[in-house]
């Protein structure tokens, strides 16, 4: 647990309520949270996802793991305390995103379940759908699409999410996706199907 470390302060309310939103924009903000290991899909996924979003006149936005670490997170590495620390500041950005009414779409590995629960807990019930892209270990090393699984082998990468460091599977993700199976399209429409379902979006 973080400690709260400036004291004498208050939070302060607009007169825009998350109603007033929801209706100026017709659509209803949601946390879409993509984990699985490095080269499973994720970024790939949430281009799609935005770009099928916006094309249909929604507003989505894109937190990605690499893009966050050049600026917010750029302090950070890839220990287990690092890693809580990325997903905790991501938990509490996507948390303001979704007040602001957006289709908030994280990917981030997001390796350890209590980090994943607890940027879930930041938020209102029902407004973080936990998506797990789901690939075998084996196909994310023969994509190899950064070529970092190859370094990790070769002890060039250290503490490497599936060869030297640890992820835990999600247990009670609303959504799985297993990319070795569908193409992008198929697991984008999975999940654009399951906002629609659930009324955050009208197609
Ligand atoms: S997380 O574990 O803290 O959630 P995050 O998603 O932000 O990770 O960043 C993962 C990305 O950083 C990977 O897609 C990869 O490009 C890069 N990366 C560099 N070093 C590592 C490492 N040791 N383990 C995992 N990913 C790494």
């Amino acid at each position: 647990m973080i400690q709260q470390k400036a004291t004498n302060i208050k939070w302060h309310h607009g007169k825009i309520t998350r109603d007033d939103r929801v209706k100026l924009m017709k659509q209803k903000g949601v946390t879409i949270w993509l984990t699985g290991l490095s080269g499973s899909g994720k970024s790939t996924i949430a281009v799609e996802l935005e770009h099928a979003l916006l094309e249909n006149r929604h507003q989505a936005y894109i937190l990605d793991g690499d893009n966050i670490r050049y600026g917010l997170n750029k302090n950070l590495g890839f220990s287990p305390e690092d890693r809580s620390e990325n997903i905790r500041r991501i938990g509490e950005v996507a948390k303001l995103f979704t007040d602001a009414n957006i289709i908030t779409i994280t990917a981030f590995i997001s390796p350890y379940s209590a980090d994943r629960d607890n940027a879930r807990k930041f938020q209102k019930e029902g407004e973080f759908v936990e998506v797990y892209v789901k690939c075998p270990l084996k196909v994310c090393e023969e994509r190899d699409t950064k070529g970092l699984y190859k370094k990790a082998r070769a002890g060039e990468v250290k503490e490497f999410t599936g060869i030297s460091a640890p992820y835990e599977e999600p247990l009670n993700s609303e959504i799985t996706i297993d990319t070795s199976k569908l193409s992008v399209e198929e697991s984008t429409r999975v999940i654009l199907n399951y906002l629609e379902k659930k009324g955050y979006i009208k197609f």
